[in-house]
């Protein structure tokens, strides 16, 4: 992947999060310092973008949070587009979504005609949420934020172009926001920073992609 970005992005950081079970956005925050910590001391200025995947959001909220002040860093959340965000297969709220109440928030959700929440669909376990927390739906409403759809056969090739290239395997999840670098980064310049959050490992989800290859192999 380093290599793939060199030209673009020089500087690409990579955050692998400490612990599975810190999932809270506060201390998803602390780590995410880290980040911006580390950009500063090594490159000496902040980074062009921030990639991070969405399924509810703490994930992605961690990332963008200490680079919220600083406009001219991009915060770009991925969402787990499934088969496509012109299927139902999808869980891409804030592509596909509307304004509802849902588990006490009012924010962005999949829903279906008649306004109940719509099942939604992903490769990804971690990402098939119908709903994103309402602080991206504020980034997203005040367009400080972008958010995008990646789908299941992009975040597999990433799964797989990441692994191969660098030996490391992101989990399904963080797949997706390394979809999107790969999208993004032939379009930056040669001096530009990319950060994209490596939110997990993905051992979990080697057998998942197998079988998404068409290997009859089960854990
Ligand atoms: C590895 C990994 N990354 C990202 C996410 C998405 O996190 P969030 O729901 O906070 O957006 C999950 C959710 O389970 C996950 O397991």
């Amino acid at each position: 992947m380093a290599r793939y970005l060199s030209k673009a992005a020089p500087g690409l950081w990579q955050i692998q999060r400490r612990r599975k079970s810190m999932r809270s956005t506060s201390i998803r925050r602390r780590t995410r310092w880290e980040a911006r910590e580390q950009m500063l001391e090594k490159e000496g200025r902040l980074p062009d973008a921030v990639i991070a995947c969405v399924g509810g959001g703490s994930n992605a909220i961690g990332s963008f949070y200490h680079f919220m002040e600083e406009k001219e860093v991009r915060l770009i959340g991925c969402e787990a587009a499934g088969r496509g965000i012109d299927t139902f297969e999808t869980a891409a709220t804030v592509n596909t979504g509307k304004v509802g109440i849902f588990h006490g928030m009012k924010s962005y959700f999949c829903q279906d005609e008649y306004g109940q929440i719509a099942p939604v669909y992903s490769i990804s376990a971690g990402l098939d949420y119908p709903g994103i927390g309402p602080e991206h739906a504020w980034l997203h409403d005040i367009g400080r934020a972008e958010y995008v759809p990646v789908t299941d056969d992009e975040a597999v090739n990433a799964f797989e172009y990441l692994a191969r290239t660098e030996g490391i395997i992101p989990a399904i999840e963080s797949a997706h926001a390394v979809a999107y670098g790969i999208k993004l980064a032939p379009a930056m310049s040669g001096e530009q920073i990319l950060v994209i959050t490596i939110s997990g490992r993905g051992d979990k989800d080697c057998a998942a992609i197998a079988r998404y290859r068409g290997e009859d192999i089960h854990e």
